[in-house]
């Protein structure tokens, strides 16, 4: 067990609570069909929004709606919260397994190594973060965090590096690779090229949590802070973020929000990250396209907006009404629902004990969190019942971030740090036998019609 989980064994106790919970109430549900080998080309009943549609195969992870399960390369995720660290589960949804002690020591000194974003970090204090939506200056520091990755920053030891030409010495490139001397460039560029897709997961596994950091220092006026390598990659990220050491519990919950949010079959922001990368474009634009995807309300953006409902409800007393009139006016309500599951989310059923867990000891976000229970209790003894609505993954996890000092502004970001893990895997899984996305629209336009002249044209004919 780790010196981290045995300080904070009463956040193992509440989650292992939790995994009894859901077993007892998911226990009637039907077992699933184990999942079994597909021959392509394969028969599936799609809905809009490509519902249903089986776009691949892929062993990284399995949701169950009806059990309200989630997996991750066969591990249930109460399994790796109780006992995993977000360190070994993006290096299981990667690799396929658990890393061995000596293989996690290599995997967490390679992402203490690209924590460090110093060329990015100067290139973000030149844009107006302050102006701009959390999510565009993520998706903007993760593209020059792909230019700016210069071998310099790579594990060079200090004889390679010295032999290696400064990148910046501003000899001419010449026509014919040189005798002798490697040429920087040559070299460079040759370099470059050898940087293996598996190091530009780490890179921006890595890195994508210190764009976070460093975004959140930024629009505050305040300077970005280096990375500390001995932190855990959790506790490194709330150190680059507010300059504090968090406490063994702080840690502890983030890591676990991290494991909660890394991976979740084939979501909208998974999916758009494997077109772009289908089309064999550039790693950080692929995954720049999931940062987009997610930064929709309907997708990662609802933990922001579940505060801004909460605070507009103000008190638990003001739930019944306020959500008769939101129902009336048939009203999404945020934090509810699900594509897939039709039973509790099971990261629901972890982050709602863990903002339960903080809130006693933050009285700012006591009122709030038992706002949020009240309203999960009207929504599921009504939407629950109807439609097998309950509380997903993004109800409670701004109130754990809350609590921990986050500002709303981030909470998207932090869904992405976890999540560029999942996005990661998937494309290298996918990529091994990839083919370019390309589905099919239904072509319900006109035939044969005649082309007008300008000048003939007279009011505007409606195109039928
Ligand atoms: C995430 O895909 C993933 O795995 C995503 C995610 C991940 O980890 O990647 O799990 C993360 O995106 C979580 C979801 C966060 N979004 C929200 O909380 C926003 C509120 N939720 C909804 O917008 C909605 O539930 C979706 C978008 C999440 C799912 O929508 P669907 O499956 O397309 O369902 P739908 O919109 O077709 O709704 C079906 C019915 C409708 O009623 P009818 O028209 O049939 O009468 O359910 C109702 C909807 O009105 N409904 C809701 C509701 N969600 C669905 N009614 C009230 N409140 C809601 N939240």
């Amino acid at each position: 067990m780790s010196k981290l989980h045995q300080k904070t064994k009463e956040i193992t106790e509440l989650v292992l609570k939790a995994q009894a919970k859901a077993q007892a109430e998911s226990s009637s549900e039907p077992e699933p069909g184990l999942t079994q080998e597909i021959t392509w080309p394969v028969q599936c009943l799609v809905g809009p929004g490509l519902e249903g549609a089986i776009a691949c195969e892929s062993k990284i992870g399995y949701v169950n709606g009806t059990k309200g399960w989630l997996i991750y390369r066969g591990y249930d995720v109460f399994d790796l919260c109780a006992h995993s660290s977000f360190e070994e589960v993006a290096y299981l949804l990667i690799h396929g397994n658990l890393p061995s002690p000596a293989g996690l020591n290599t995997f967490k000194k390679k992402l203490a190594q690209y924590r460090e974003i110093p060329l990015t970090q100067k290139a973000l204090a030149n844009f107006p973060l302050k102006k701009m939506q959390t999510m565009s200056a993520l998706s903007l520091g993760t593209i020059l965090m792909g230019q700016e990755f210069t071998e310099n920053e790579t594990s060079l030891t200090e004889a390679e590096l010295g032999k290696l030409i400064s990148s910046d010495e501003d000899s001419i490139p010449m026509e014919t690779k040189p005798r002798g001397e490697e040429h920087a460039i040559y070299e460079f560029a040759a370099r470059k090229k050898r940087k293996t897709a598996l190091e530009v997961c780490y890179h921006l596994i890595a890195g994508v949590a210190s764009i976070t950091a460093t975004i959140a220092r930024l629009r505050r006026g305040n300077v970005p802070i280096k990375s500390d390598p001995k932190l855990s990659h959790a506790a490194n990220f709330i150190y680059m973020m507010t300059g504090e050491h968090p406490t063994p519990v702080q840690e502890r919950i983030m890591d676990i929000a991290l494991i909660l949010h890394a991976d979740h079959g084939m979501n909208a922001s998974t999916f758009a990250s494997m077109v772009v990368a289908s089309t064999l474009s550039d790693f950080y634009l692929s995954i720049g396209s999931g940062i987009a995807a997610l930064n929709g309300p309907l997708h990662g953006g609802a933990n922001e907006q579940v505060i801004k409902m909460l605070r507009k409800v103000k008190t638990p007393k003001k739930v019944k009404s306020w959500y008769k009139k939101a129902s009336a006016r048939k009203e999404k309500i945020m934090g509810f629902g699900h594509r897939v599951y039709k039973a509790y989310d099971p990261r629901a059923r972890i982050l709602g004990p863990l903002a339960e867990h903080l809130a006693q000891i933050n009285p700012d976000v006591l009122n709030l969190f038992l706002t949020a229970q009240a309203m999960e209790k009207e929504v599921v003894e009504t939407l629950g019942k109807q439609k097998r609505i309950f509380p997903n993954v993004d109800f409670y996890s701004g109130i754990v971030y809350l609590a921990m000092g986050i500002p709303t502004d981030l909470f998207t970001p932090i869904f992405a740090v976890s999540r560029v893990a999942g996005w990661s895997a998937r494309i290298l899984e996918y990529l091994k036998n990839n083919r370019i996305f390309r589905p099919r629209a239904m072509y319900r336009g006109s035939f044969n019609r005649e082309y007008v002249p300008a000048s003939q044209r007279t009011g505007t004919k409606k195109n039928t």
